[in-house]
Formats: structure tokens, C-alpha cells, sequence
């Protein structure tokens, strides 16, 4: 018992010795430590020949000690943290002496403009918020209902909490927390750069400008044209669509940032094929029937293209289950119909009337048999939600709205939503996304010699 008493006495001169050896190790390592990572921070800094310098992101937190902010600021420099999506831009004016920089990230998604005051974005709200109280943020007017955002809830200063109950309507953020927050701070990602490519395509065919955004997640990712040159044209889709051959830039901003892109896009004449066997003329192998090219008296079908008849029964059926019942009005039309139908419209309306709406004998795309009149042959047809339906979805079905709105200088005759062609789904499709009429997508005129 005396032995185990004398050996558990304790030696307190060898604890403080101890004690200080491992305070002292303590002390080598933190030392080492601050002057590595002064280095780190400052060396990143200086090594840079940018004017800002990134740091590791495995510094999600760091602090900045005296001697590198001095030496920051001496050099005035900036400083940029980067992960993943998330960049934070410190100027070396912001720089204060020992702060601690919390780098944070949400979902990929959180994006500072600036460093530690958000600015732009930052909402304050007035007072704390209850529990289940409302608060009502308006957006700042570049983040339109489009734009998706994250909505933060800050408590005492460092805890940020993602908000779900946040619903959006237009350009105010309703939110209804669960806690109570001193403030809100919205977040989007920031679009930092746009790509476009030049390239070379054949006219009549769409330009795609191979757009790639840095970072591909940001918000906002508008932008208009700003100069697209005469050789193209936008279409409805807002798709730039090569006119005629030539080469041209095409320049791009972005709606809300100051980036500006330019192409040089070289556009192809993509030579048409015209041929005339048995006098019917074929363009790239397509029969055509239009002012310019009539057909043969005796050419007679007899009745509409099995193909495109095929293909008006599978866009029935399809639009019968959008609850859009479609018939054929008027399918072929032979030669002395046609005459006859015209000769009545002249009566009627005089030829230079009857020609915008009637074809002559023998330029009616009803004798090809390819051409079909749906539903109601009369302009109240404009508009209603079969017409709205054809001119959507006839393309997939091989159709094409043969005499659009806004292009009678161009077909020579008045918008008609009814008449449709069949191309074919393949050329259909590409017809319908030029934008095109077909007489533009060939290059070829609608226009009679007298
Ligand atoms: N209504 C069209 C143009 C035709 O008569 O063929
Ligand atoms: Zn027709």
C-alpha cells in the first residue's frame, strides 16, 4: 500500500515541465501555422498577375492576419475566393484588419456581387420578424419572374438559413418563416461570361451560335442581338435564320451585364436544283406549284397524295386527343376545277383581287395533290384553337402552312391558316424551324410573267 502511495505522489516540477513542452509545441505549430498561411494567403496574392489571386478552397474559412492585409493593401490587390460556383470578390479597400472571411456555400447556387456587403442584393428588413409573420421583398427589376433566386434568412449575424417557404409571383418574393431572421438576403448566380463560335452554314438553314455560359447555372441568361447584318433574319422562335450568301457578324448582349459577343458567321449559297420533267418542276426533287411554276394542263393525280393522306390521318387522330377535331375541306383540285373556281373569283372580285387569294389554272397547289384546305376556308379561321393548333403541330405530321402571315409579297398570296402542304416530316420540320416560307427555303420566286 505505502509503495502504491509513494509511486502515485505527484512530481508537480515534471507537470509543469511537461505542461510547458506541450504549450510550447502548441505555440511552434501555430506559429508555423500563421506564418505559412500569411504566406499562402499573400503569396496566391502576389503571384498572381491578374490583379486578384485565388485562394484554396479548402480555406473555406480563413483569417487574414496583419501582415498580409498590410501587405494586400500596400499592393492593392484583390482578392478572389473561389469554389465551385461560388465567387467572392474582396477588394483590398475592404480589407480590415484580422476579419475572418466565411466562405459559404448553398446548393451551388449562392452568388455574392461583393464582399461583405451584398450590396444589390442585400434586403434589410426593418426590425425582427416574428414567427409565421409575412415579409414581402420586391425584386430588383433585372430579376424578372423568370429568374430563379434563393431567399436567405440571417440570424445574429453569421447563421444563414435557406428559406423554403418562399413562394415567388412576378417580382415579389412572399416569404413565411418558421424562425425569426434579422435579415434576408436574395441570391443568384451571376452570369460571368458568354460563348459564341463562328461557324459556316448554307442559306436558309438556321445559324446556331454555340452559346455556353460560365458557369452554366447562372440566373440570368438573356440577351439580345444587337447587330445581325442583312444577310439574317430572326424568326418567331427568335432563331437568327442565314438569308442569302455572304459573311457578316452577328453581336450579342447580355441584357443586364456588360458582356458583348461577336461571330463571324459565313453563309453558303446552297445552290437549288431545278428541274422540269414532264413539265412539272421539281426543286431539290420538291414539286412546285406556285406563281412561278404551274403545271401541265393534263397533269392529274385524281385525288390527294396517299402519303399525305397517311399523314393527315396521323395528325388527326393526334389532334383529336388535344380535343381538336380537323377535316379536309378541299383536297385535289384537277385543272378545270381550279379554272372554273377562278374564273368565278374574277367574276366576282375582278383578277387583280382574285389573284391574292385564288391560284390560276394550272398554279394551284391543290392540282399536285400535295395541298389540303382544312376546316373553314374563310378568315374567321384565323385565330381559333384549331388553326392555333395546325400551325404548331402540322410540321410534325409532314405539313407545312403553305402562305403565312406576313409573307403574302413572298407566296403572292393572302394568309391562309387552312392550307397546308405536305413536304414530308424530314423537310417539314426543317421548313418549320427555318421560319421560312418554302419559296424561301428554296430560293425561288412566286410571281406570274404578266
Ligand atoms: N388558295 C390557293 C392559293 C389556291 O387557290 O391554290
Ligand atoms: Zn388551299
Amino acid at each position: 500500500m505505502g509503495r502504491r502511495r509513494r509511486k502515485g505522489r505527484i512530481r508537480w516540477n515534471r507537470v509543469f515541465i511537461v505542461l510547458f513542452i506541450i504549450l510550447f509545441i502548441v505555440f511552434v505549430i501555430k506559429l508555423t501555422n500563421y506564418i505559412l498561411y500569411n504566406n499562402k494567403v499573400y503569396n496566391t496574392v502576389v503571384e498572381s498577375s491578374a490583379k486578384d489571386a485565388l485562394i484554396n478552397k479548402k480555406y473555406k474559412k480563413l483569417r487574414i492576419y496583419n501582415k498580409t492585409i498590410d501587405l494586400i493593401k500596400s499592393d492593392n490587390v484583390s482578392i478572389v475566393i473561389k469554389n465551385k460556383n461560388t465567387k467572392v470578390y474582396l477588394e483590398s479597400k475592404n480589407v480590415e484588419k484580422n476579419m475572418d472571411i466565411t466562405v459559404k456555400t448553398y446548393n451551388k447556387r449562392l452568388h455574392f456581387d461583393n464582399f461583405p456587403k451584398v450590396k444589390s442584393l442585400f434586403i434589410e428588413n426593418k426590425g425582427i420578424v416574428k414567427k409565421s409573420s409575412k415579409v414581402e421583398i420586391t425584386l430588383p427589376k433585372y430579376l424578372t419572374k423568370n429568374h430563379i433566386v434563393d431567399v436567405y434568412g440571417v440570424r445574429n449575424d453569421n447563421r444563414v438559413n435557406q428559406i423554403d417557404l418562399a413562394e415567388k409571383v412576378e417580382n415579389t418574393i412572399t416569404i413565411k418563416p418558421q424562425k425569426q431572421y434579422e435579415r434576408y438576403f436574395i441570391t443568384y448566380i451571376k452570369l460571368d461570361d458568354i460563348k459564341i463560335k463562328n461557324s459556316t452554314v448554307n442559306s436558309g438553314s438556321i445559324v446556331n451560335l454555340n452559346i455556353k455560359y460560365v458557369p452554366e447555372v447562372a440566373t440570368i441568361k438573356d440577351y439580345e442581338y444587337t447587330d445581325i447584318g442583312d444577310i439574317f433574319m430572326i424568326n418567331k422562335d427568335k432563331k437568327i435564320v442565314a438569308k442569302k450568301a455572304g459573311k457578316s457578324t452577328i453581336t450579342i448582349k447580355h441584357t443586364y451585364q456588360n458582356i458583348t459577343k461577336t461571330a463571324t458567321i459565313t453563309v453558303k449559297e446552297e445552290k437549288n436544283n431545278i428541274e422540269v420533267k414532264n413539265g412539272i418542276t421539281y426543286v431539290n426533287g420538291i414539286l412546285i406549284a406556285n406563281k412561278t411554276y404551274s403545271l401541265p394542263k393534263d397533269y392529274d393525280p385524281g385525288k390527294i397524295n396517299d402519303d399525305a393522306l397517311k399523314a393527315f390521318e396521323e395528325m388527326r387522330q393526334a389532334a383529336s386527343k388535344d380535343k381538336i377535331t380537323l377535316w379536309i375541306q378541299s383536297g385535289y383540285r384537277s385543272y378545270k376545277t381550279q379554272e372554273e373556281l377562278y374564273n368565278n373569283y374574277v367574276k366576282q372580285n375582278g383578277k387583280e383581287k382574285a389573284d391574292t387569294f385564288s391560284a390560276r389554272p394550272g398554279h394551284s397547289e391543290h392540282q399536285s395533290g400535295y395541298a389540303m384546305d382544312l376546316n373553314i376556308i374563310d378568315s374567321s379561321f384565323e385565330g381559333t384553337k384549331e388553326a392555333i393548333w395546325i400551325e404548331k403541330n402540322c410540321y410534325k405530321y409532314g405539313f407545312i402552312l403553305r402562305y403565312p402571315k406576313g409573307k403574302e409579297k413572298i407566296t403572292g398570296y393572302k394568309y391562309e391558316p387552312w392550307h397546308l402542304r405536305y413536304l414530308g416530316k424530314d423537310l417539314a420540320k426543317k421548313v418549320f424551324s427555318s421560319g421560312l416560307t418554302l419559296e424561301e427555303y428554296l430560293g425561288i420566286d412566286s410571281k406570274y410573267k404578266d
